[in-house]
């Protein structure tokens, strides 16, 4: 195939994508790229020297077209300590590059390749010892798009997996050293999307709107598992499986092989924030493989009516008894007094919210905050009320530790919100707060 012309790659930092290829002809194409080791935040008070390709993990988007003459600059900054090279899965040819682009501090190394066939190819580092490199987080994707480009769509996102292990546990604070015996084990401290715990939800979050049709670039750098790819409250239009040319359509999960990538796409047709997540789900809950897509836009209630009714469920009850204790809006159970509320509070913690907070209300460090003792509760019952309403994502600080998760809304009558907040609020040491229905519906 003939080339024309010359010209730099654009290169961007995820969850961005360069521009796309379009109908432009294969041109000889100038990647540079900067290895560069620095610290930064892998959770809230918990940092990590990575190894980086231009500063993030994971590194640059490259975005090319099948038979572009690639003539990619590898430099690794003065200020590493170590050498460096890049092993590109898009290269045919000994070693994906690596041997040609090994690169010692301070120095550049300059090779060339031809993109062969189209599909999305992880990139990663090549140096021994491997497993290391990767694990620190020298990885990403590059992309060749076939011939007249991949169909338009209305957003596009990078998103890529990977493990991490490290001398503490899973939220030890400090600076963590790398555990050469976990990752050896397999036995990853944080599992996570763009790098970090909470590289993508809330100021990091994904955004799109209603009727719009997403595309993400999804790959995982590994360097041990393999991602169970999954978005909550989606199916995948079409997946490109393993970032081939196969396309499979209306799937629920996806396996993305270490070292592997897979594009999604689906159009978003209803409001609300979807999860990102491994599905391997301890992973996503407890080790930070959680992302958010935030969808604004009108409702429909023909794909989602929502919850329309909820009764009371008592098998010992005969039917007409049943109908008195029906519960919609208009008509609420009569928990009127505390001791009512309280034990119609408790069942409805027991069934929503034990399986998060726990039976003693005081959660799971990193993971699900306190409610016992809570001072994000004593502060701002109308807060609270919004959290159980309309659910939550995003940083906040519960006595003095940081999480930044997810929590659904809850799918309960306005009653029953009342009910198990004076339930929490009348327990643990909490401030005995009595809240009403009438304070919930005022909550918008
Ligand atoms: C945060 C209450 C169910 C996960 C909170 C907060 C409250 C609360 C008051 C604010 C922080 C605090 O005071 O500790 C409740 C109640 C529930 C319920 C009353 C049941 C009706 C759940 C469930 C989950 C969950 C089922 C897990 C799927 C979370 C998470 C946060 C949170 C992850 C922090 C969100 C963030 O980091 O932005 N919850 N919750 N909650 N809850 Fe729940």
């Amino acid at each position: 195939m003939k080339v024309y012309g010359e010209s730099e790659a654009e290169m961007t930092s995820p969850p961005m994508v360069p521009r796309p290829v379009g109908k432009r002809a294969a041109t000889k194409l100038i990647v540079n790229m900067e290895v560069v080791e620095k610290e930064m935040e892998m959770s809230d008070g918990v940092s990590y020297v990575y190894w980086t390709f231009d500063g993030t993990v994971p590194g640059s988007f490259i975005r090319t077209r099948v038979g572009d003459e690639v003539e990619f600059h590898l430099k690794n900054h003065p200020d590493s300590k170590l050498p460096h090279n890049i092993d590109l899965h898009a290269v045919t040819g000994p070693g994906g590059g690596a041997e040609s682009s090994f690169v010692a501090p301070g120095h550049e190394a300059v090779f060339t390749f031809k993109t062969m066939n189209p599909g999305l190819y992880v990139y990663h580092c090549a140096t021994a010892p491997v497993g290391m490199h990767i694990a620190n987080g020298m990885y990403g994707l590059i992309l060749v798009e076939p011939e007249g480009g991949l169909e338009p769509v209305d957003k596009e996102y990078y998103v890529m997996q990977g493990d991490f292990y490290t001398e503490g546990e899973n939220g030890e604070r400090g600076l963590q050293a790398f555990s050469m015996q976990k990752a050896v084990d397999e036995d990853a401290d944080y599992v996570v999307f763009n790098g970090k715990v909470g590289g993508l939800t809330g100021d990091n979050a994904l955004t799109a709107k209603v009727g719009e049709t997403v595309r993400l670039f999804v790959g995982n750098g590994g360097p041990n598992l393999v991602s169970s790819f999954h978005v909550i409250g989606e199916i995948f239009d079409k997946v490109y499986l393993e970032g081939g040319a196969m396309i499979n359509e209306n799937v629920q999960t996806t396996l993305i092989p270490a070292g592997g990538a897979a594009i999604v796409e689906f159009k978003v047709e209803v409001p609300g924030n979807l999860v990102l997540v491994d599905h391997s789900i301890f992973r996503a809950f407890n080790k930070g493989a959680l992302g958010i897509l935030k969808v604004e836009g009108e409702e429909n209630e023909k794909v989602f009516g929502g919850k329309i009714e909820e009764k009371v469920y008592n098998p010992g009850v005969t039917a007409t008894e049943e109908a008195t204790e029906e519960v919609t809006e208009d008509a609420p159970v009569a928990s009127t007094s505390l001791a009512q509320k309280m034990e119609r509070g408790k069942q409805i913690y027991t069934q929503n919210c034990l399986a998060c907070h726990q039976a003693t209300g005081n959660g799971i460090p990193n993971a699900f905050p306190p409610l016992a003792n809570s001072d994000y509760l004593n502060a701002d019952v109308h807060r609270a009320i919004e959290v159980v309403k309309f659910g939550l994502s995003g940083e906040i600080e519960v006595n003095g530790n940081v999480y930044n998760s997810a929590m659904p809304k809850q799918n309960i009558s306005d009653e029953d919100v009342a009910n198990v907040l004076t339930y929490v609020y009348n327990n643990w040491g909490n401030n005995k707060t009595e809240v009403t229905a009438e304070m919930v519906k005022k909550a918008k």
